[in-house]
């Protein structure tokens, strides 16, 4: 039996500045029809529960209305970002945001067996954060990797894992930065992903890198963000992103566009935030 995923990304989700809200509703309805085996949110779930519990709240409830199997993995806009990233404009994680999205969302790093696969869930920000559960998350990690025999190992986070390669050293907002990105490899040892996706970035761009890792960025269901205010890596438009994996390890994403979707463009919102690099 393949697995198919939906990934859902970026969905900035607010009760109070409802902005994005009719883009994720359109989405849903597009994936009640689909009914895959697993939506996951990788991310950006909510427009600014960094600073307001009430997104976080409101995104819950907006993803619990859709009736699907669900997973999430928090953002930058969720809980802060990390400690070295250079622009912070939503805040720094913390115990307390963390917590705050513990209670809403559950587990921030997990792990979840498939026919042929194990899939493995972390906390992009806390990978960099100086909270004491980042070495909790690494020595997750790697019990997750060391216990998967035969499985092959597909990696989600919020943040890109880098642009091109694992060697980069450049410190940005916008991929996981040198250091964590070591710590996390190194927690993985001796496995090399099959797959690595995340959001993040509200664009979509799917590269193989050397290892033969197919590393697949999906993009926004809410807004993409100017070629005046960010690079453009691949695809500037909304929508979700399908993983089928099979028992006998073989997989395959793609892009997919939900007719009636529109993509916004976060320049047209100028009472969602200010402007940030993402
Ligand atoms: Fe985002
Ligand atoms: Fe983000």
């Amino acid at each position: 039996m393949t697995f198919r995923i939906a990934q859902i990304s970026d969905t900035h989700l607010s009760g109070d500045k409802p902005f994005f809200v009719d883009n994720f509703e359109r989405v849903g309805e597009a994936l009640r029809a689909d009914r895959p085996d697993l939506v996951l949110n990788s991310g950006d779930i909510s427009l600014d529960g960094a600073a307001s519990e009430s997104d976080l709240a409101a995104a819950r409830a907006l993803h619990d209305g859709l009736g699907l199997p669900l997973r999430f993995l928090p953002g930058n806009h969720d809980l802060g970002d990390s400690q070295d990233s250079p622009a912070r404009g939503e805040g720094t994680i913390d115990g307390e945001r963390r917590a705050r999205y513990l209670a809403h969302f559950g587990a921030d790093w997990w792990s979840l067996d498939v026919p042929g696969w194990r899939l493995l869930g972390v906390n992009a920000q806390l990978l960099a954060s100086d909270l004491p559960e980042a070495a909790e998350q690494e020595a997750a990690v790697a019990e997750a990797a060391a216990t998967m025999g035969e499985r092959r190992l597909a990696l989600f986070l919020h943040k890109p894992l880098f642009d091109r390669s694992a060697d980069e050293t450049a410190i940005t907002g916008r991929f996981v930065n040198p250091a964590p990105r070591r710590a996390l490899l190194d927690a993985l040892a001796a496995v090399a992903p099959a797959l690595v996706a995340c959001g993040h970035v509200h664009q979509y761009r799917e590269t193989r890198a050397d290892d033969g890792c197919r590393h697949v960025w999906a993009t926004s269901t809410a807004f993409v963000i100017p070629d005046a205010r960010q690079p453009r890596y691949g695809v500037k438009e909304v929508g979700y992103v399908e993983h089928r994996l099979a028992p006998d390890g073989a997989h395959e994403s793609r892009f997919v566009r939900v007719p009636g979707v529109p993509t916004l463009s976060i320049a047209d919102f100028p009472a969602a935030y200010g402007p940030v690099e993402r």
